[in-house]
């Protein structure tokens, strides 16, 4: 039985800043997922705070979303079959450095926090993560 899914992806600051964003969506494109939209934006520091909120206890999330703010990012919809897990597959692990092969953070991320991509970890929250970027 097929089970289309759809995902968030954000292409984060290291990445756009670095001219990857076209190449980053390359791979998606050709390991099967569509792009069903997508936009370049710069966040506020409280718009990347509200997207993080799930993170907030943890010691990281003030520089976290100060990162987040940091700079343009893309963000997109993201469709295919499993996309949720075949997405966080193609990201690699969240330290590039546990990265495996063949992942988006093993080939761009620099560090935990400059992973270069996000995705959301679950059907749910794949959902939420849609409607804070794309309720229209
Ligand atoms: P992301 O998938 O966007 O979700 C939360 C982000 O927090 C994660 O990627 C990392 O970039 C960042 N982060 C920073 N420090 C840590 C940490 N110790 N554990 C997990 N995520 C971290």
């Amino acid at each position: 039985m097929s089970n289309i899914e759809r995902t968030l992806s954000i292409i984060k600051p290291d990445a756009v800043e670095r001219n990857l964003d076209n190449e980053i969506k390359d791979i998606f494109k050709s390991q099967g997922f569509s792009i069903l939209k997508e936009k370049k934006i710069q966040l506020e520091k409280f718009e990347a705070e509200k997207f993080y909120k799930i993170h907030e206890t943890k010691p990281f999330y003030d520089d976290l979303c100060s990162y987040l703010a940091s700079g343009p990012i893309v963000v997109m919809v993201l469709e295919k079959e499993d996309a949720v897990l075949g997405n966080r597959e193609l990201m690699g692990a969240t330290n590039p450095k546990e990265a495996k092969e063949g992942t988006i953070r093993k080939k761009y991320g620099i560090s935990i926090d400059k992973n270069s991509v996000h995705g959301s970890d679950s059907l749910e929250n794949a959902k939420i993560e849609i409607d804070f970027f794309f309720k229209d």
